[in-house]
């Protein structure tokens, strides 16, 4: 599945992943679920998680980026598949926006998710392998004090229509995941969220599906619906 005649690395086994934001939440769900599906997990994190193949990265900074991408793929000389998990939620109405705070959420929301992509390019290229998008509904269903959160999200919308364009040729598959409610957090177990397994593991489908399938974006929802505030037409005339 992961290697072809073309690729110099192929048959050589596991199969490597990066995912950034694997210390937590659902970044630490996708490492577990790409564990068990056999692949050899690397994660960019902040905040030390001690898994064994993590690498220390900052987001913010694109020289710290830039130094834990280069220290992933020089110690595995291949890369199958690329997972760009991590977030950084700010919220504040436009009127307030710190422009540190704002730069610094761009910068890990969507800078840094075209470095890497760029990146790891060529390695994907040679394994023909997969780009998981980590989006959201908030890059479709925009609020009040989100704009650091949706223009991010909704530029991932393009950054996957351009890659599914540009790279599909090179053989390489982009898939963007736009998720509502995930119970993120240790202990909630909210019937209304999803949980991080289960997201976790569409994750891991979008990256062992058949490679002549690309799957460019998949929209998921808890399958619980709490009672609606307002309904029906009102809905539609309350924005
Ligand atoms: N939770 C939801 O309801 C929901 C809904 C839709 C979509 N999503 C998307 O799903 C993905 C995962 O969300 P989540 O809720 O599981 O995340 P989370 O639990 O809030 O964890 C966020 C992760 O991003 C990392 N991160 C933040 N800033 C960083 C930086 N500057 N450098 C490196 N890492 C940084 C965090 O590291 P630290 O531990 O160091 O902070 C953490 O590992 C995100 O892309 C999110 O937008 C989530």
């Amino acid at each position: 599945m992961y290697g072809t005649t073309d690729d110099p690395t192929a048959g050589r086994l596991p199969p490597v992943a990066i995912v950034t934001g694997g210390n937590r939440g659902t970044g630490h769900a996708i490492t577990a679920e790409l564990d068990q599906a056999g692949m050899e997990v690397w994660q960019l994190n902040r905040t030390p998680s001690g898994h064994p193949r993590e690498v220390a990265c900052d987001l913010s900074s694109t020289a710290a980026l830039d130094a834990a991408v280069d220290q992933v793929l020089e110690r595995t000389g291949r890369l199958d598949a690329l997972v760009t998990n991590a977030v950084d939620r700010y919220f504040a109405p436009v009127a307030e926006l710190d422009p540190e705070r704002w730069a610094a959420a761009l910068t890990v929301n969507l800078t840094s998710v075209v470095t890497l992509v760029r990146r790891a390019l060529p390695m994907l290229r040679r394994s023909r392998g997969t780009i998981v998008l980590m989006g959201s509904h908030a890059g479709s269903r925009f609020f009040e004090g989100g704009l650091a959160y949706c223009a991010p999200k909704a530029a991932l919308k393009a950054l996957s229509e351009v890659l599914l364009l540009e790279e599909r040729p090179h053989g390489v598959r982009t898939s963007l995941v736009s998720p509502g409610a995930i119970a993120n957090e240790d202990g909630d177990t909210s019937s209304l969220k999803m949980t991080t397994r289960s997201v976790a593991r569409v994750v891991r489908e979008l990256i062992t599906n058949p490679p002549d399938v690309a799957v460019g974006e998949i929209e998921l929802r808890p399958a619980g619906l709490a009672p609606p505030v307002v309904s029906g037409l009102d809905r539609l005339q309350s924005v």
